[in-house]
């Protein structure tokens, strides 16, 4: 159960495993007092004595001594020598900010963020408010612990209550600061079909960071980072990870300053940020996660993989099997009919496939992808009865219906575009800078975002559709409204994320029958956010099953497997030109939302049997797959194998998983160590009827017998008995 005590200058907030704690300065400066392990005692003033705080209130507030001290949210100016988290800037010019205590109450459940994805939970939360006298400015502070898992969700309300326009230039969502000691760093960056990679190194003094200034949380970084103790390995050590409940632009950043204590900071990177609060106004940051772990990257990925499931994903797909899909992209891109759509899905139904998925290119004059967005009518060339006949006739095969929108986009073709060329993020005089020969919509416009609801909205109302791919395939660019006045143009990136948000808010509530899945070519909105709105995101636009592993391995680190929408596609890789064998395709895309995305039609009889097989097996363990506790074991960034195995939450049955990049001659099978397991149970082997104890499995290890050539795996089904 989490607890949150407030006495006299010490807030403790504590669930059964780890604590959180707040000391106010006697200046009223709130400090950072411990995050870890959980403490005893409610009140330990040992700590203290610990941080050279002294208890007699002589602790400089006004001098440079603030520099010592782990603010809970500091600016800069006031004696701190770091990046604060907080830049307010007055009429005058000037830009300091200090905020004083005033009251710490307690919220009796975790109540949702205006207009921002959050999660939610029942538990207690802590509002910390803050004061500037002179800038009339009032800051709320919000933290919950959860229960059940080792997260703690931070957030910062803004309030002007003074009476000048005063202009925020930097707000962040969390600063914390880490012990005096040494850490490692580890950032997910990336790029189109590289998205994820896992990078750690050691953390130096000065500053290192991830960011993303191009409208979403972007292909190039992801808004999480994590502090390791430099020993920390997947099984044991110390780590902090962090992450925002943000798409848009991020900064996530430790700085290690000159007393070799690291700050680490999240929140909307300032970088092309401003908000001008009005008296009255306020302004709510996106909110960020803070998760602790004393055993490892695991440990680590297991809090956010709860914080995911019981926090963060919603709605009736939030705990159910995810149907087993067959997307048309990679079989036909934008040349398709009615008639060829159809030979695909009773293809799709005779191997088992439960949701045809029909993807880019059946609206406007779409043919490639230099037209038509934002005319969401049906293509009578491709589809002459409209989307109804071909929904119903999908719906005979006995198969679900799901469809692709890519609704932020406007394409300079088309009649929306002549209609409304002001509708795009555009500068005047500029000329507009195309992407994927699109333009963006500008969502910070209500207007704008009506167009957008009511035309998805429409198409959902007149059509049975199941699913729904949500797409968008381009950066920012020649960043202004025509909406804002000057004043506001750097509120427009936020304000497109709130637009976004206020469109999927309403979407998703009248459509709760409707599975989402949040895409952004691939992987490029991959976050807490998006998974507010839509349990499943598309891992990656690269499905060769060799890269798979990297980005699957990394994604884990902070998304379940249930989070990753992970298809078999054909050979050679439309991505990377490899070729790979059908059952190692299967063996890894099973480890996410499983599906197809190549031409049944193609395949010999041999391979759809063998596909039949996949799918058969896939909907027996299922819920493992989705669902069981994952366990990273041999990491792909470390060496030519890669393994990972699930184990059902009742510890029931777990799912191994193997692959080995390059074959290795005259070598042993390797010997895998597997995790998560009853070391006093014993288990079979499904596919050898081997038996073993699981303590065997665990410290000795499971052999793994591999075939000949590259990308081999396995995979095996192991029963409890
Ligand atoms: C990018 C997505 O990642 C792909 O899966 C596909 O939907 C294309 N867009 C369609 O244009």
């Amino acid at each position: 159960m989490s607890q949150l005590f407030i006495g006299e200058n010490l807030i403790h907030l504590r669930n059964d495993r780890v604590s959180y704690l707040i000391h106010i300065l006697p200046g009223g400066v709130p400090m950072q007092l411990y995050w870890g392990k959980r403490l005893n005692a409610m009140e330990p003033a040992s700590l203290l004595r610990h941080h050279n705080i002294p208890g007699d209130g002589s602790f400089s507030v006004q001098g440079c001594a603030l520099d010592h001290v782990p603010c809970e949210y500091p600016s800069f100016g006031l004696g701190d020598l770091r990046h604060g988290a907080v830049t307010v800037r007055q009429e005058d010019g000037t830009a300091s900010c200090d905020l004083r205590f005033v009251s710490a109450e307690i919220d009796t459940e975790k109540q949702p963020l205006c207009g921002l994805p959050a999660s939610y939970g029942k538990e207690q939360t802590l509002r910390l408010t803050l004061r500037d006298e002179l800038l009339g400015l009032k800051a709320v502070l919000r933290y919950t612990l959860f229960d059940d898992c080792d997260a703690l969700a931070r957030s910062v309300e803004l309030i002007n209550e003074g009476t000048q326009v005063l202009a925020l230039e930097r707000a962040m969502s969390l600063c914390m600061t880490l012990p005096t000691r040494s850490w490692d760093i580890l950032t997910l960056s990336g790029a189109w079909s590289r998205e994820r990679e896992m990078q750690r190194r050691p953390m130096l003094m000065g500053e290192c960071s991830v960011s993303s200034i191009n409208g979403a949380s972007s292909l190039q970084a992801s808004p999480f980072l994590a502090m390791l103790s430099p020993e920390a390995t997947e099984q044991q050590g110390e780590v902090y990870g962090f992450s925002l409940v943000y798409s848009g632009n991020f900064y996530a950043g430790a700085m290690v300053d000159q007393h070799r204590t690291p700050r680490v900071m999240l929140g909307i990177d300032p970088d092309g940020f401003g908000w001008q609060l009005e008296p009255g106004q306020s302004f709510q940051t996106p909110e960020a996660i803070a998760v602790y772990s004393r055993e490892g990257l695991g440990g680590m990925s297991a809090q956010f993989h709860t914080l995911c499931a019981k926090h963060i994903v919603r709605g009736k797909f939030a705990d159910q099997p995810r149907p087993i899909l067959l997307n048309n992209w990679e079989a036909t891109y934008f040349n398709f009919d009615h008639e060829k759509l159809m030979k695909l899905a009773t293809t799709a139904a005779r191997v088992g496939v439960e949701l045809f998925v029909l993807d880019d290119g059946w609206f406007g004059h779409r043919d490639s992808d230099n037209s038509s967005l934002g005319d969401w009518v049906v293509d009578k060339r491709k589809l002459p009865g409209g989307l109804r006949p071909l929904v119903d006739d999908v719906h005979s095969l006995g198969l679900k219906f799901g469809l692709w929108f890519e609704p932020e986009m406007i394409s300079p073709d088309s009649d929306l575009y002549r209609a409304h060329p002001d509708w795009a993020i555009h500068i005047d005089g500029r000329t507009p800078i195309e992407g994927r020969n699109q333009l963006t919509l500008d969502l910070s416009r209500p207007e704008v975002c009506d167009y957008i609801y009511n035309s998805v909205a429409a198409i959902l109302a007149a059509n049975p559709i199941d699913y729904v791919k949500w797409d968008m395939n381009r950066n920012f660019s020649n960043i202004g409204s025509a909406g804002l006045p000057a004043s506001r143009q750097r509120e427009l990136p936020h304000r497109y994320m709130l637009g976004l948000y206020g469109i999927l808010e309403k979407l998703i509530h009248r459509f709760p029958d409707v599975l989402f899945e949040s895409c952004a070519s691939g992987g490029g909105r991959f976050d807490l956010g998006m998974l507010h709105y839509m349990p499943q995101t598309w891992c990656s636009d690269n499905t060769d099953a060799y890269t798979r592993c990297r980005i699957q391995y990394s994604t884990s680190l902070v998304f379940p497997p249930f989070a990753m929408g992970s298809h078999v596609s054909a050979v050679p890789n439309h991505q990377t030109g490899r070729i790979t064998p059908l059952s190692t395709r299967g063996n890894i895309a099973r480890s996410g939302c499983f599906g197809y995305e190549l031409d049944l039609n193609k395949l010999t009889e041999e391979e759809l049997t063998e596909i039949s097989g996949q799918i058969a097996a896939v909907k027996q363990i299922r819920n493992t797959l989705l669902y069981g506790r994952f366990y990273r074991l041999l990491s792909p960034y470390q060496g030519n194998d890669t393994a990972w195995i699930t184990v059902a939450q009742d510890g029931s049955e777990a799912v191994f998983t193997f692959e080995r990049a390059l074959s290795v001659s005259f070598c042993n099978p390797p010997m895998v160590c597997l995790a998560g397991l009853d070391a006093d149970a014993r288990y079979r082997i499904e596919e050898t009827g081997e038996v073993y104890g699981g303590d065997e499995l665990m410290y000795s290890g499971i052999s793994v017998p591999l075939g000949y050539g590259d990308h081999t795996s396995a995979s095996f089904l192991l029963k409890r008995i």
